[in-house]
């Protein structure tokens, strides 16, 4: 793979048809395609809500590592000297982790030349110590023992040989060295997750067809554009993890320390059909009242996902999974 992250804008019908079989390419163009937009369309920003609920997920990941419930990874561990992120997009987990002070330096990596070229340009409108390449995770273009830390979010589900990434990370890491990936979804949590999303895509976009709702309907073409992307989407998820099988794979990989920890599940089904009624509808209709009511409201059932259902439902139940481990 060249390391030049000349961008890739719109996959055409014959490339989207060629992907359909190949979920390199498939990552490639959907996520070129999706480069100069994706922050906009997953609510990304680089301030202290994000920077927040980066190194939330980060704490999060570490925190329950300990059997006497002490944090193995913990505050006192940071600022790692040098993190590298494997499929970063537009960098929002590596940039947002500098930004709370968990990195020092940081290296992008993604597959999408259009994702690496957008996170260089983030980090440098943040003022942040960044190199990027583009990088398949499987076979990552670094030497042995380069990283302190490396990091993904929403990565390790795209990749169609998890374990030989996870030996790719071993490798790369110092002996000692962190890995933290979140955001990956579990079997059970992508099954309830998927279902609402078509149920809420289904119902929006025949709703509004109503004439009396017409100014709610996203013009045609971008209803189109959206379902080509979906086709995409198809191909690109490739995976979703037993927390328990996933930690295995890690150990199976050489990782020592390794823990996995799930999170959102009242958060979860509440937030799919939302994100996926904002996607349905045209932008201007999403004030900024509705925005920071979805917001506040995600918290709060965050909040009960973590003291209260904690307790009670089991941890496949949840709709997210973050792993840790370490180079021995
Ligand atoms: C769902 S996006 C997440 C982006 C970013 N980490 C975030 O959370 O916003 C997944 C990213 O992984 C990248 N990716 C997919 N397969 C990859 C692979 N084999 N190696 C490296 N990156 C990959 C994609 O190009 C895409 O940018």
């Amino acid at each position: 793979m060249a390391s030049d992250p000349a961008p890739n804008p719109h996959a055409t019908e014959a490339e989207v048809e060629a992907a359909r079989s190949d979920p390199k390419l498939a990552n490639v163009l959907y996520h070129d395609w999706e480069a100069d937009t994706y922050d906009e369309k997953w609510s990304i920003s680089y301030d202290e809500r994000c920077i927040d609920y980066a190194t939330g997920r980060f704490r999060a990941a570490c925190g329950a590592n300990d059997k006497h419930g002490r944090a193995v990874a913990g505050d006192e561990d940071w600022p790692y000297e040098h993190a590298m992120e494997l499929g970063s997009g537009t960098g929002f987990f590596l940039l947002n982790l500098m930004s709370g002070g968990v990195i020092k330096k940081g290296s992008v990596t993604d597959l999408s030349p259009g994702m690496v070229r957008v996170a260089l340009r983030n980090a440098q409108s943040l003022g942040l110590d960044v190199d990027g390449r583009v990088a398949d995770a499987e076979r990552i273009p670094y030497d042995d023992n380069s990283f302190d830390l490396v990091v993904g979010h929403a990565v390790l589900h795209h990749i169609p040989d998890v374990p030989a990434a996870f030996r790719e990370v071993l490798r790369v890491l110092k002996p000692g060295g962190r890995f933290v990936f979140a955001g990956e979804p579990t079997k059970i949590g992508d099954t309830y997750a998927r279902k609402l999303g078509q149920f809420t895509w289904w119902l929006t976009t025949n709703v509004t067809k109503l004439p009396a709702l017409s100014g709610w309907r996203r013009p045609q073409s971008e209803l189109d554009e959206s379902s080509r992307a979906a086709a995409l989407e198809a191909v690109v998820d490739l995976h979703t993890f037993d927390p328990t099988d996933l930690e295995r794979m890690a150990r199976d990989a050489g990782a020592a320390q390794v823990h996995a920890h799930t999170e959102e599940l009242a958060a979860a089904l509440f937030g799919w059909p939302v994100r996926t009624f904002e996607a349905a509808v045209p932008q201007e209709r999403l004030t900024m009242g509705w925005r920071m009511f979805a917001y506040k409201a995600w918290l709060r059932l965050s909040w009960l996902d973590e003291n209260v259902l904690r307790k009670l439902a089991p941890r496949d139940l949840f709709y997210n999974v973050l792993i840790t481990g370490t180079k021995p």
